[in-house]
This record gives C-alpha cells, structure tokens and sequence, in this order.
C-alpha cells in the first residue's frame, strides 16, 4: 500500500460513534465500530444492525488538519475523477504522495473541488514520481459536452489558456478513465493513483 508510511492508524484501531437515540427503557443499540486494518483499503463495519453496508472506504490522510471528518473516505484508487476546469498542475518534491496531493486542494479553498494524484505524463513515469493535479469540477458522464465561453468576463479563475492548451474546451463527457503507471500510460494500470473531492462546506469543514 502506498499510504502506510504516511498514516498513523495503529494496526488495529477502533473507533465508535454514537448513533442510538435516547428512548426510555430501550436497550442500549449497538455502536457501529469501524474497524481500521492496516494495509487493507476496505473497512469492516461491526455491529451495524440496520443496514446492508459492511464496508466502507478506509479513511485515508488522517493528518490533514482542516477535514471535518479526521481523513478523506471519499476517494477513488486506480482511477481519474477529475473534470478539466481550473487545472493547476503540482509536481515532486512539492508533491511527495496524495495526502501533499489533497493538502493542496485543501490550501485553494476557493478553487479547488477535485483532485487527482497519478502519473500523468510519460516524464511522470521515468522519474518516478507522480503528479498532482488539481481542478475545480469533475468528470462529465458520457453523453455530455460542455463548451465554455472563454472569451466571456463572466467566467472567474477557470485557468482558460491551459483548458484551451490542453484541447479540454468543449470538454467531452466520458466514462472515468483508469489510470496507468507504464511509459505509454494505456496498459498497465496503476491501482495506487488517487482520485478524488475536496467539498468545502458552508460551516468551514472539509469533507473529502
Ligand atoms: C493545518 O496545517 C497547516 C500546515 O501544516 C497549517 O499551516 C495550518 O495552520 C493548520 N490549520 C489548523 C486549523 O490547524
Ligand atoms: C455575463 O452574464 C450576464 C448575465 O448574468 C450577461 O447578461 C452578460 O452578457 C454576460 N457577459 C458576457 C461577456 O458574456
Ligand atoms: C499504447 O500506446 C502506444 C503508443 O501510442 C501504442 O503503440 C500501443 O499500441 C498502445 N497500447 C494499447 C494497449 O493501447
């Protein structure tokens, strides 16, 4: 796993949150425990009574400071979410993993919704570093097109020169793409690329 010189889950880790609601002479509801094992990606959910999710995403980067939520879950590995708007382009060393990845969206509050940590261009691969890249919006589903007016004032902070440079605009809807780690980035698929949202909430939390 690329993550776990970077994370501090112990081994084995423990956490429960209250859920049950207060009613007189109930018994007590179970807690969800949501157990942490370190180099597996999936948690397991004990105890859970009332649903039919024994699994989420283990929380990844628990270190960043202004995430409501002590980690990001709301990630995607070995794929590309990311749409193309407001593309700032971020490299090693500055970038050293995908938690210095989504660190930097963190630090664009104000432009930053999306990110993805991956090899990125054929250079990305022989130095053996992957990139990050960030972007204000998401990957369009397939059978939408959006072209932008990047002659209009209206817009703000859209990076235009480089969604122009990059044939982004219109930006094709397409089904997420994989990403891959050999030189030619179209075959051997690269499961530790990371993708994913920074959502900055309206109570000054970040969930990611
Ligand atoms: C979060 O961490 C950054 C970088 O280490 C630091 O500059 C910032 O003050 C921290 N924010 C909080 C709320 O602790
Ligand atoms: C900017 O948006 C307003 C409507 O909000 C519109 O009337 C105006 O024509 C737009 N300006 C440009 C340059 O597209
Ligand atoms: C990958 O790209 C290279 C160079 O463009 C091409 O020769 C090769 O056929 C491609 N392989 C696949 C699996 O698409």
């Amino acid at each position: 796993m690329l993550f776990t010189s970077t994370q501090a889950f112990a081994t084995l880790m423990l956490v429960s949150s209250a859920f049950a609601v207060a009613l007189p002479n109930a018994e007590p509801e179970p807690q969800p425990v949501e157990i942490v094992v370190e180099g597996e990606t999936i948690v397991e959910f004990a105890q859970i009574q009332c649903g039919n999710e024994p699994h989420g995403l283990k929380p990844i980067c628990p270190h960043l400071n202004s995430t409501g939520n002590h980690g990001c879950v709301r990630y995607v590995k070995g794929f590309d979410v990311t749409g193309v708007v407001t593309e700032v382009d971020l490299t090693f060393p500055e970038i050293n993993d995908a938690c210095d990845c989504i660190q930097a969206c963190l630090n664009r509050p104000t432009t930053c919704a999306a990110y993805v940590y991956k090899f990125s261009t054929m250079a990305s691969v022989l130095s053996g570093h992957r990139t990050c890249t960030l972007y204000s919006q998401f990957n369009l589903p397939s059978e939408v097109v959006i072209e932008i007016d990047v002659a209009s004032t209206n817009n703000s902070n859209i990076n235009a020169q480089e969604l122009v440079a990059n044939g982004n605009n219109p930006q094709n809807g397409a089904l997420v793409g994989q990403t891959f780690m050999d030189a030619n980035l179209n075959s051997t698929v690269d499961h530790d690329a990371v993708s994913g949202v920074v959502w900055q909430l309206s109570t000054g939390k970040a969930i990611c």
